[in-house]
């Protein structure tokens, strides 16, 4: 799947990636807030190889995306909408952006893509995102995008031996937030968004 909003397209992992994502996943900033080890660049390349073997979604499934800026260069980022409870139609989000690339409002657009994406096509109730209570940036762009806080999880994970807690927001298809999201277009997969084929659709359903 290849979605598109105003500067950027959301497309799915190659291989090709490794050496963008190795550069954002390994600087420690990174993981600040997340409760997981610093990656080193073996393992953001296997992240990288096992996002190409699994496909959009994964067998957990999650869609994860690269961000790219529209006309190319490297990969800014990269982006995921999980779909852990398809009965409740809830989805969760996901982002992280190259430092080089943030304070452009570049995750705002892409989570915007991510919710419509996620309401319109794949026809979600719920979408919710968490960060870190001091995720400043984090819990930023979930404002910026309508999502409501909806309180504070006690404990939720552990960072360098510490527990934290973490800020919890959702968004919900009928909110106004939702509706007023910019609609994402869609590149049929395949096709060749380097070379500039920008064919948007505005009412796509997903096949297959
Ligand atoms: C979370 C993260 C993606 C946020 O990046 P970001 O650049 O702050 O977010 P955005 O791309 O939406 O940019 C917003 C900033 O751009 C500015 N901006 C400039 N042009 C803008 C535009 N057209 N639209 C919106 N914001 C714009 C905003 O004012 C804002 O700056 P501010 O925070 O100083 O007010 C980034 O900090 C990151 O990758 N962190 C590490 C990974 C991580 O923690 N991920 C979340 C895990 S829960």
């Amino acid at each position: 799947m290849i979605l598109t909003t105003d500067r950027l397209v959301l497309r799915p992992f190659r291989f090709s990636d490794a050496a963008a994502i190795i550069a954002y996943a390994t600087a420690p900033d990174f993981i600040r807030f997340l409760p997981i080890p610093l990656a080193n660049p073996e393992r953001a390349a296997d992240f990288v190889a096992q996002r190409v073997r699994e496909g959009q979604p994964d067998g957990l499934g999650d869609w994860h995306f690269v961000v790219q800026c529209r006309g190319g260069g490297a990969p800014v980022g990269a982006v995921r909408l999980g779909l852990r409870d398809e009965e409740n139609r809830q989805g969760d989000v996901g982002y992280v952006l190259h430092p080089a690339a943030r304070g452009q409002g570049l995750a705002t657009e892409a989570v915007r893509g991510l919710l419509d994406f996620g309401f319109r096509l794949l026809d979600l109730e719920r979408i919710w995102a968490s960060a870190d209570v001091d995720n400043r940036a984090s819990w930023r762009v979930m404002e910026r995008v309508g999502m409501r806080r909806e309180g504070v999880s006690r404990h939720t994970m552990r960072v360098d031996g510490v527990w934290r807690d973490s800020v919890l927001y959702a968004v919900l298809a009928g909110d106004a937030a939702a509706r007023a999201l910019p609609k994402v277009g869609r590149l049929a997969d395949g096709a060749a968004e380097d070379r500039g084929a920008e064919e948007e659709e505005s009412s796509v359903r997903i096949v297959g």
